[in-house]
């Protein structure tokens, strides 16, 4: 089957077929393989990155994938632009595609992303909303690809456990929904998934053949998964005061050594989007030390994250090979 994807935009896992985020994971694959003189397949082409948020992988990895395939890229802020503030999304989409050739945006909303696609004649793909995080699970399923030595994305099983209401938790639930993997998620009730997700989840693995698993229950959540994935406890644009509840309720669920042993499997590995709370080397883990008395990590241990289990940062350079395909199949297509 050939799959055709110019001029889409990339704005959330379900919006496409699983044939093409496998199409897109390949891709990534064959790039990352491919030698560093390979041929480039966007010279001369501009893209735009709006980041209403901080970053440093995404913004990098859009960055060095756009160069490696010859393209220009331009980085916008709220500050030192008129988004948001004094333009509407509609109308920054309508100047920006008559300059650019790609759009990414992060910002707090899903629907300013939508309402810049929907205005936008270039394709826009999304750095990161409070709902989703598309580009990061294309890095994360390559990565659990290599690390399981597969490429058939029903063969992985991994959990997630903490706040799985939010972009992380969204995205992996339905990223292994979409592709049929054995997914898991642990986490106190009132931090699920909305019901909406859930429910196009459960949707998704009747056809799909996924199996979901959401529970309170930590050593229900690993037991027999490989891959044991987390996020912070507190997410971009939550105010500070929420550590508190957040910790009382997720202290449960940090990663440690017992629960990486939990998953009962001698190749388990642990994953994290990053940036991750494992130490008191920042100023947030030292006032989150101090306040709280965690100085051994927040979301997970200081040992797991120094451990051999840690492919954190596999998952990181992931990032910039899976943007690359992003950017090759929707600007110019999958090349044969
Ligand atoms: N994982 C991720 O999106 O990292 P940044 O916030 O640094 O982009
Ligand atoms: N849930 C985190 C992900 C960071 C990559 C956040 O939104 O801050």
């Amino acid at each position: 089957m050939t799959i055709d994807l110019r001029g889409r935009h990339f704005l959330k896992e379900i919006d496409f077929t699983a044939d093409e985020l496998r199409a897109l994971l390949d891709l990534a694959a064959r790039l990352k393989a491919a030698p560093r003189h390979r041929t480039q397949h966007l010279e001369r082409f501009n893209i735009a990155l709006i980041f209403e948020k901080t970053s440093t992988r995404t913004r990098c990895a859009f960055e060095t994938a756009a160069h490696r395939q010859g393209a220009q890229v331009t980085y916008i802020d709220p500050v030192s632009s008129q988004i948001g503030h004094k333009e509407s999304f509609a109308d920054t989409a309508k100047v920006l595609s008559r300059f650019f050739d790609g759009i990414e945006f992060r910002g707090a909303d899903q629907s300013s992303i939508e309402t810049l696609a929907a205005n936008s004649s270039v394709p826009v793909w999304n750095g990161l909303t409070d709902q989703w995080h598309p580009t990061q699970m294309l890095a994360d399923f390559l990565t659990m690809r290599e690390h399981a030595g597969t490429t058939d994305d029903s063969q992985l099983s991994y959990a997630y456990l903490g706040d799985a209401r939010n972009n992380m938790g969204n995205s992996l639930l339905i990223m292994g929904a979409l592709l049929g993997s054995d997914v898991r998620l642990g986490a106190p009730k009132s931090l699920w998934p909305a019901e909406d997700v859930i429910a196009r989840a459960q949707e998704l693995a009747e056809k799909s053949g996924a199996r979901i698993t959401i529970t309170e229950d930590v050593a229900e959540a690993v037991s027999g998964a490989q891959f044991v994935h987390t996020d912070v406890w507190v997410s971009m644009g939550e105010p500070k005061e929420v550590w508190k509840s957040r910790i009382e309720l997720l202290s449960p669920y940090r990663v440690t050594a017992d629960v990486m042993a939990q998953t009962g499997r001698a190749d388990s590995k642990f994953m994290h989007c990053l940036p991750a709370l494992h130490d008191t080397e920042t100023a947030l883990g030292k006032s989150i030390a101090a306040e709280y008395g965690l100085k051994e990590g927040v979301e997970v241990s200081s040992d797991v994250f120094a451990s051999e289990l840690n492919i954190a940062f596999d998952q990181a350079e992931n990032r910039m090979h899976t943007i690359e395909a992003v950017l090759v199949a929707t600007l110019v297509g999958i090349p044969a």
